[in-house]
């Protein structure tokens, strides 16, 4: 055996599981602060000659997270790695993707070239949309899709509903998602006004009425996308289900949500909410990586 899966702080939980479903040694990371909240990263197993995949998701402490990646990156190559590989459940930044206002960052650039110096990096569902060349942009990532495992969730648990996509960009995934359950989704047109206030242009027709709404975003964030889009879905649909593919709620986004519906996501982040396991579809597409 010359693979070993890393749990990381964000991903030890998800990291386990993989390790599980793969058949190959698990090992914790040991990632501490000194007093004066600098870090120390240590590896509690033999490193030396295997490929080593990280796993870690970018969440809460991002800045630290991701430090802690490359600290273990670069300390798995000083003992001798043959290979290290990232696997990030949920990898942050890439929203930001061009320069919005002058003199702004484009921080999804940056975040791509810190990376640079791992061999692969597995990311769930980028938020990649608006770009056309992800591979250009980021050479060495390879998406994982999580439309199989939310098909697979939705069809376990409803019948009778309507699949919503909550703007434009949402085609990305409700379309495969969709395409698994052989259903026409309806994808509204969403208009940003700024990061916290969002408007739904798209009027859905009132004479269609639905038992159950299901809308499904890549992120929720502060759940504005989401608690708009369920306002319209409310409109034809007696119950709204939201499922986000990456769970970040920050704020008050979850009691927001559950005002008006079920809120679900996938363990990507972990919470209250995330029922639906990303191990699997994570573990099919590093396997032909890992020996
Ligand atoms: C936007 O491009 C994304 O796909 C999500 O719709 C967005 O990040 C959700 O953010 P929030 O929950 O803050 O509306």
């Amino acid at each position: 055996m010359t693979s070993v899966i890393i749990g990381c702080s964000g991903a030890s939980e998800i990291a386990r599981k993989i390790a599980r479903r793969l058949h190959l040694p698990y090992s914790k990371l040991s990632a501490e602060k000194f007093p004066d909240r600098e870090l120390h990263v240590g590896f509690n197993t033999s490193i030396k000659g295997k490929i080593v995949f990280l796993v870690q998701s970018f969440y809460n402490n991002i800045s630290d997270k991701i430090l802690e990646v490359l600290f273990a990156a670069q300390t798995a190559k000083d003992l001798g790695a043959s290979k290290v590989m990232l696997i990030a459940p949920y990898f942050p930044y890439l929203r930001q993707d061009k320069r919005f206002k002058e003199g702004e960052s484009i921080s999804a650039k940056i975040v791509a070239k810190i990376f640079s110096k791992v061999d692969k990096v597995f990311i769930v569902e980028p938020h990649a949309h608006r770009l056309k060349r992800f591979k250009d942009f980021f050479p060495n990532a390879v998406k994982i899709s999580a439309a199989d495992v939310i098909a697979g969730y939705i069809k376990k648990k409803f019948d009778d509903y309507v699949l919503i996509g909550p703007d434009e960009e949402s085609s990305n995934w409700i379309i495969p998602i969709s395409k698994q359950l052989s259903i026409e989704p309806i994808i509204l047109r969403k208009k940003r006004l700024g990061p916290k206030s969002v408007k739904i242009l798209s009027s859905l027709n009132k004479e269609k009425k639905v038992k159950i709404a299901i809308i499904v975003d890549d992120i929720i964030s502060t759940g504005d996308t989401m608690v708009e889009a369920g306002k319209e879905a409310k409109k034809i649909a007696e119950t709204i289900h939201y499922i986000g593919i990456h769970g970040i709620l920050v704020g008050d986004a979850m009691k927001k949500l559950r005002k008006q519906g079920e809120v679900v996501s996938c363990n990507s982040i972990p919470s209250s909410a995330s029922k639906i396991d990303l191990s699997k579809a994570i573990s099919d597409e590093i396997k032909r990586f890992a020996k």
